[in-house]
């Protein structure tokens, strides 16, 4: 069997969108698998080559103010024509991922892709939307680190001479604990559209979010969008700046 899995997010790294694409590849042992970033359109030609002789297809995109990013409609505009043309005959499976926590945001926009597929004259098989893409992210990148330290501290403890004991394994055991549970749903809608799209079957939309409340999200989440904003070399004050059509308006 042939897939390929499509990166939708405009980011050259650190997507969320290429983590969960990369996920859903753990899913498709044993076949050949095929992925590729439309961030460019120096790359359309060779992936639409791909389309004919594919069997399944996935695209893990962001949503972008409720719907799908512009250069994802370009990249479906030539893909639809070129689908129709060619017979193409794949299975079209989509990740969602967005901002906010509700993964409910996300429904319109695995619709679309459903929509598409009537005009491609390609089978629709289902999609999942994930709330609080960034934050899965995150966590992603985190806690292995937290894990990897704290093992490798443990392993130094007992190179020094420290005995071994079970319970001094429990903050791990509490991390993973924790780990699992914020990402439960994320996990859990993975696992059952990779069963799907191993058995190419048609699955019912499916949204999550990571789970934590939103009250505990909204601040959370905008710390982290200041902070990585000031990262990236923007001052406290153009932060705070209204923007033009903003200041016009009013
Ligand atoms: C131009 C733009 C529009 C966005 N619109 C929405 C939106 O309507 N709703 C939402 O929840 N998140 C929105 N987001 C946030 C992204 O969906 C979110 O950051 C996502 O995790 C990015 O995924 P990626 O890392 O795969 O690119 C928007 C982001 C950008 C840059």
């Amino acid at each position: 069997m042939k897939a390929m899995i499509l990166n939708g997010s405009p980011k050259k790294k650190g997507s969320t969108s290429g983590l969960l694409g990369r996920a859903m590849g753990c899913f498709l042992a044993g076949w050949e698998v095929w992925h590729a970033s439309i961030r460019t359109k120096k790359q359309f030609p060779e992936i639409l080559q791909h389309l004919k002789e594919i069997d399944v297809l996935i695209l893990a995109a962001p949503l972008y103010v409720d719907g799908i990013p512009s250069h994802v409609i370009e990249f479906l505009q030539e893909a639809e024509a070129f689908c129709r043309e060619n017979h193409c005959r794949f299975v079209f499976y989509a990740i969602s991922n967005n901002g906010f926590i509700e993964g409910s945001h996300n429904r319109v926009h695995l619709k679309m892709y459903e929509c598409w597929c009537r005009r491609a004259d390609v089978a629709w098989g289902g999609g999942i939307g994930v709330g609080g893409g960034e934050m899965f992210y995150v966590l992603s990148i985190v806690y292995p680190v937290i894990f990897a330290v704290f093992i490798l501290s443990q392993l130094i403890r007992y190179a020094m001479g420290a005995p071994a004991a079970l319970a001094h394994w429990a903050p791990l055991l509490k991390n993973l604990a924790v780990y699992l549970f914020l990402n439960g749903g994320v996990l859990y809608c993975m696992v059952r559209l990779g069963v799907n799209v191993r058995r190419m079957r048609t699955t019912k939309n499916r949204c999550t979010r990571m789970m934590v409340p939103s009250f505990l999200f909204i601040p959370m989440a905008d710390l982290f969008m200041i902070l990585t904003a000031l990262f990236h070399g923007k001052n406290i004050f153009t932060l705070l700046k209204k923007d033009e059509i903003g200041g016009k308006a009013n």
